[in-house]
């Protein structure tokens, strides 16, 4: 309706199509996955679709793999194996992990003493820059027409580079990422400043794991148009984030679908990523570890129980999947519940969906008790302010404990929660067996 308005006002042609359009959270048209690359099942919507805003993506699609297939030649084949090993990671592990924050991602100025650090690395060393050999088919990058370069920040045969250069940008930008995901981090990945050339397409894709809590530094462009970084928000819908030199783009890695489908218009472009991993503290308990470091032999804290990140993480390391309806994912609420996840349940308490702070599961569980039986105080008080109610019990038939309960089995009577409970009238039930 609106945007058939404008076009009327302006005097545009617009097709009646528009008068559908979506619109993100920016205000903008936006449109799903599968429109302007294949992100899940290796489609796109045909360009004759009414609901394909962006032309004949297929055609750019089909030039794009031809791209990788000539390059690689009797290899061509290792080509399409990439892409669907691309797409079935799309699908998969978004669903599979646990999310830190609301929204996915945020656009932020990187510190300026990191982006100095950075720029000066990039101006002393981009004449030694390295060209990168990519995996042989390769599909994340067009290489094979647009090369990329590489210009270490560890190579200690750069000016300048080297374990300290490294350090100093870890811990500048770590704080900004702990801020935002509300956890303990430490670093999982950083190479170098990469520099794409013109007509560079980053496929949309989602991290290997442990690269989940991670940023983008945009170090230097010499561009012709913005080269807009594609994310699909929680809601599904795509975004262009733009980046300036100096912009800084935070985002879940492992969760967020990002890629750069839009061909580099401009001579080149460089940027840095980097990426940490939650130690399994949150932020504001550092001195207390409320979940136990995973070990080489326990499945990482990110990966959510009963998903099927969880079921190929137990086939990869030989155990075996114990399938039962308890083994079921929880739903976002109530892990955030369990796992202390401030920033994501004030994020529910002021949104539309505030009534999944009190949502019963299959077992009666409300996400007050996980809560409760996390010891998360913070997480308690919040629920209570919005409305939990404090001596509802667990059970199908409301028999079950109570959150005072919980927190006495689980963490004795000293614990803090105890007392704030009892303060507020809470009682002590146990389970009627
Ligand atoms: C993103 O940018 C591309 C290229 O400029 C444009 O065609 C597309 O409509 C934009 N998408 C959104 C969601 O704004
Ligand atoms: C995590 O976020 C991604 C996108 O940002 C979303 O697709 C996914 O469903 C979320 N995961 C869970 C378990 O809610």
């Amino acid at each position: 309706m609106k945007l058939s308005l404008i076009c009327t006002l302006a005097g545009l042609m617009c097709t009646s199509s528009n008068a559908d359009q979506v619109l993100n959270a920016f205000g903008e048209p936006s449109y799903g996955v599968d429109v302007s690359f294949p992100v899940h099942y290796g489609n796109i919507l045909a360009k004759d679709d009414p609901n394909q805003p962006l032309g004949d993506r297929q055609a750019l699609y089909d030039d794009y793999m031809k791209g990788c297939h000539d390059f690689y030649g009797k290899r061509a084949s290792s080509c399409d194996v990439t892409e669907e090993d691309r797409w079935d990671m799309s699908l998969r592990q978004p669903q599979s992990v646990q999310n830190y924050t609301a929204t996915g991602f945020k656009k932020v100025r990187a510190p300026e003493r990191v982006f100095e650090l950075l720029s000066n690395h990039w101006t002393n060393n981009q004449d030694n820059k390295e060209k990168e050999v990519w995996p042989t088919g390769n599909t994340y990058v067009n290489y094979w027409t647009s090369p990329t370069y590489m210009v270490n920040v560890e190579d200690s045969k750069l000016r300048g580079a080297g374990y300290n250069l490294k350090g100093k940008i870890w811990e500048g930008v770590k704080p900004i990422l702990e801020e935002w995901t509300g956890m303990e981090l430490e670093p999982s990945s950083m190479y170098g400043v990469r520099e794409y050339t013109r007509g560079a397409i980053l496929a949309p894709h989602a991290d290997r794991m442990p690269l989940i809590s991670s940023c983008i530094i945009n170090v230097a462009q010499d561009v012709e148009e913005d080269w807009p970084l594609e994310v699909f928000g929680r809601d599904g819908l795509a975004y262009n984030v733009t980046m300036q030199p100096g912009d800084m783009v935070l985002y879940e890695s492992h969760s967020l679908i990002h890629g750069r489908p839009f061909p580099l218009k401009g001579n080149y472009f460089a940027n840095i990523f980097i990426h940490f991993r939650p130690t399994g503290k949150l932020l504001r308990e550092r001195e207390t570890p409320v979940l136990t470091d995973a070990g080489d032999d326990e499945m990482p804290i990110w990966i959510l129980r009963g998903s099927p990140e969880e079921r190929k993480w137990m086939r990869e390391h030989g155990k075996k999947v114990v399938e039962s309806p308890a083994a079921a994912p929880l739903d976002e609420v109530p892990q955030a519940a369990q796992t202390g996840n401030m920033n994501l349940l004030s994020y529910y308490a002021t949104s539309d969906k505030k009534h999944l702070l009190h949502k019963k599961d299959v077992n009666g569980w409300q996400p007050i008790h996980e809560a409760s039986r996390g010891g998360h105080k913070e997480v308690v008080e919040l629920l209570v302010q919005y409305g939990a109610d404090i001596n509802s019990r667990t059970g199908k038939y409301s028999d079950g404990y109570s959150p005072l309960s919980l927190v006495i089995q689980n963490h004795g009577e000293d614990h803090p929660l105890v007392e704030y409970l009892r303060s507020l009238g809470a009682q002590e039930f146990d389970e009627e067996l």
